[in-house]
Order: structure tokens, then sequence, then C-alpha cells
């Protein structure tokens, strides 16, 4: 039987998800915003340190960008097919047309997602034991591999697969160790590290003095933003890393911002190609 993921919008999520809020640690905004941010920038390789109420949240996201990086690959192909199969430039027409603006080059290979949760159970108070459960419940277990141990031998238990980490998420006061140690597994191709309150105390403060140390050290490397809530009192912010030391460049258009669309039609064919009409093989 095909368990049948539940959407992130669906009451049952909801109500799911409610049962794995500890309002101490302060994620009820952060939740929802991981799971925006994983829809837009798409990662295939989630690492997350330190479960809880987020887990489900990423895990959703992942799942939902699955299921719509595959529609939308199949009507791009079918976009693209009748300007391949007449011989036409591709235009503004095709670009806007539905599946309006979508490169080819992201819908030309399978989007894989897979999430990497780590949880050793040393706060009692954490909901991370009972995570599990909710995962399966919302039909998500599928596509996260849950690792029972402390984040310092947590790597060797990682899928053989899982590197370069596209997105990590940090939130089990071992940011420090962390940068030190994950920072070259993280993609270079702007992988991002989102760490939990490091904001409105003195050792968080002195991390967030050494992270910007460190960019100082290694130019054009690293990009930082800090993202604080300032209704709160602790657990009140978000440090997002992002890691730019082998950018590939994505230059779509020209100047005056004119698609390119004599080179974007290679991307295109190959695209339209990996993904064969099924009635026309
Ligand atoms: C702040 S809670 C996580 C909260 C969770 N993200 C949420 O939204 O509910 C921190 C979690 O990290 C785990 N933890 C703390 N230190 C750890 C370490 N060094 N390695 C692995 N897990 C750790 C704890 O067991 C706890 O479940």
């Amino acid at each position: 039987m095909t368990v049948h993921a539940t959407r992130a919008t669906d009451e049952r999520f909801r109500a799911a998800v409610e049962t794995l809020r500890v309002p101490a640690m302060g994620t009820d905004a952060v939740a929802p915003f991981l799971y925006a941010m994983l829809k837009l920038v798409r990662p295939q390789r989630v690492l997350e340190v330190g479960m809880g109420y987020t887990t489900p949240f990423l895990a959703s996201a992942l799942s939902e960008i699955a299921e719509e990086t595959q529609v939308q690959a199949h009507a791009l192909a079918a976009k693209t097919r009748p300007y391949l199969d007449g011989g036409t430039p591709l235009d503004d027409k095709w670009m806007y047309g539905a599946p309006a603006l979508l490169a080819p080059e992201f819908y030309t290979s399978t989007y894989r997602p897979r999430l990497v949760a780590v949880d050793d159970l040393s706060i009692p108070e954490s909901s991370s034991s009972r995570v599990w459960e909710v995962l399966r419940e919302l039909g998500l277990a599928d596509l996260v591999t849950v690792v029972n141990a402390n984040l310092r031998e947590c790597d060797r238990h990682f899928p053989a697969d899982f590197t370069p980490i596209d997105l990590a998420w940090v939130d089990a006061w071992e940011c420090l160790y962390f940068f030190d140690n994950f920072w070259d597994l993280i993609n270079p191709d702007g992988g991002l590290v989102v760490m939990h309150y490091l904001m409105t105390y003195p050792e968080g403060e002195s991390v967030l003095r050494y992270l910007s140390a460190q960019q100082q050290m290694r130019p054009g490397e690293i990009e930082i933003v800090n993202l604080l809530e300032p209704h709160k009192l602790s657990q009140n912010s978000l440090t997002i890393l992002r890691r730019t030391s082998g950018v590939v460049p994505r230059k779509y258009a020209k100047p005056a911002a004119r698609m390119d669309y004599e080179r974007l039609r290679s991307e295109a064919e190959a695209q339209a190609g990996a993904h064969a009409d099924p009635i026309r093989g």
C-alpha cells in the first residue's frame, strides 16, 4: 500500500505537528520559515541537528518539492517539444507560457530529496523522541534518515550519497563545532547553514564574531545574515550562512535582461530528451 504524504497545508499535518511543539524551543515561527525557505531554494540533501517541531516541516517541504518538480519537469518538456519538432527558436512565448520561467537545467535530472535528522536525545524536554512516529503518520518517513547520535560522531551514519549538503539546520548549541567540522561538507555552490539562537547573549555573540572573522579571512566564500525575532527574549534569532566558494555561474540573460534563447535551447533540448513523451517514447 502506498502511503501518501500529507501536505503542510492540511489540517491533519497541523494537528500532528502540534503534538511536537515545545514553546520553550522557540521554533513556532522558525519551522514554517524553514519550510518556505526549502520550497524556495529546493535543496536535495538536508541535514537537521536537533529534532522536534521543525522536522516534519523540513520533510514535508522536500516531499512537496519532489512532487511539484516531477509535474513541472513533464510540463516543461511538453512546452519545449513543439519548438524542437518545428525547428523554431525559443522565444518569450516559450518562457512565459505555462509552466512559466522554468530553467531547463534544473529539471534535467531527477530531484531526489533526503533529510538526515540527528539527535542524541540528550534533552528530555525536547519532542525529538516522538518525531519518527509523527513522520510515519504523515507519510513522510521514507525520505528521512534519523541518526540518534551526538553531532560529533553523526557523519559516520550519513547515507553514502549525502554530500555535499545543500542545507543544514543546526538547533543544538553546537554551532561553533558545526562550522569548524562540517563547513567543508556544505555545497560550495550556494549551500546554506541555518543556525538557531546566536543573538542577544554573550556566548552566542562570540560565535557570531568568530563567524564574522572567518568570513573576513575567506573573502568571497561566505555570506552571512542574521534575523532577529525582536519580540522574544531568547531562542530569538536565525543566522544564515551561504557557502559561495564554488558558485556555478547561471547567466540566463544577456544585458538589458534579454534572455539568451540560443544558449537555453540546448539545455531545453536536453531536458525534453530526459523527459520523453510517454506516448511518443
Ligand atoms: C533545541 S532542541 C531542538 C528543537 C527542535 N528543532 C524543535 O523545533 O522542536 C535541541 C535538540 O538537540 C539535541 N541535542 C543537543 N545537543 C546535541 C548534540 N551535541 N548532538 C546531537 N543532538 C543534540 C537534543 O536532544 C534536543 O532534542
